[in-house]
């Protein structure tokens, strides 16, 4: 449970640096992109029992829900995974097919929406992981800070260790306002999706049909 929940963590941040794109330069977007779909396909591989069990059981709203969302998030990642390597700069197959970079960034504005269901369909598993994975169910205020500001200085110490030419050449405050606004995108959306998830519920709860996550 708890690499899972570091895995979705680690997937959540590293999108949110990727689709901001301008403040990060093309270098760092392909490279931390390659290194996102790597997490996705683990991530999808940890949840294979998902796919083999899609022809089993009943299907119930809540279900039916679960599957389109998912659904949208696969056909946008798609999307963004097989244009990447016809629109590369930075790692250039030799194609530059120009029309696949709207697609490209069509998915990825699209994947940000997807994210954001997904999360707020997610959320009564990842509220305990939050407490308990991070150790934090004992935690005083005070205590979740000091971790905050180590998390950041050892961040920012892996950042000035890095040789001056291969570190990021970013643009830091846009990075994190690009990065804040994101996240409050996919906060609002992951809200929105939780009440229509709770809403689903209620609704089969009235027509009984297996739930299943
Ligand atoms: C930033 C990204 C993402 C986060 C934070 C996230 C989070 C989660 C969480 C919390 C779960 C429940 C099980 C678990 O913890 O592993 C889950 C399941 C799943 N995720 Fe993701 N996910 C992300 C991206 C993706 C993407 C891009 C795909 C597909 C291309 C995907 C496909 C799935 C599937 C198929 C399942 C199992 C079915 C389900 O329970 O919905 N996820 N995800
Ligand atoms: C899941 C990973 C990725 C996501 C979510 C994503 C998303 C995006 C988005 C939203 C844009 C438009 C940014 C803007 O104009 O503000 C963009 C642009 C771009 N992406 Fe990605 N991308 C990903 C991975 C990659 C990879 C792996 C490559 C290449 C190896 C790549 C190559 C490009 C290029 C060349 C552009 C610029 C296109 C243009 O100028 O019209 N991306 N991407």
């Amino acid at each position: 449970m708890k690499k899972q929940f570091i895995l979705d963590m680690t997937m959540l941040f590293v999108f949110l640096i990727v689709v901001g794109y301008k403040p990060l330069g093309n270098y760092w977007h392909e490279t931390l992109g390659i290194v996102l779909f790597v997490l996705v396909f683990l991530h999808n591989y940890w949840n294979r029992q998902w796919y083999k069990s899609l022809s089993k059981g009943s299907w119930g709203l809540e279900r039916k829900y679960t599957a389109a969302v998912d659904g949208l998030l696969i056909v946008s990642f798609l999307a963004v995974l097989l244009t990447a390597p016809f629109i590369s700069r930075s790692y250039s197959l030799g194609f530059n097919i120009h029309f696949l970079e709207g697609i490209h960034k069509a998915g990825g504005a699209l994947m940000l929406a997807a994210i954001g269901l997904h999360l707020g369909i997610h959320w009564a598993i990842l509220k305990p992981r939050f407490v308990n994975g991070l150790h934090l169910a004992n935690v005083s205020t005070a205590g979740i800070i000091v971790r905050l500001v180590v998390l950041g200085i050892v961040l920012g110490a892996i950042y000035f260790i890095l040789p001056t030419g291969t570190r990021p050449n970013l643009n830091p405050s846009g990075v994190y306002i690009g990065m804040l606004g994101h996240l409050v995108d996919v906060i609002g959306i992951a809200a929105v999706s939780y009440f229509i998830q709770m809403h689903l519920r209620k609704l089969g709860r009235k027509a009984p049909a297996k739930p299943v996550r």
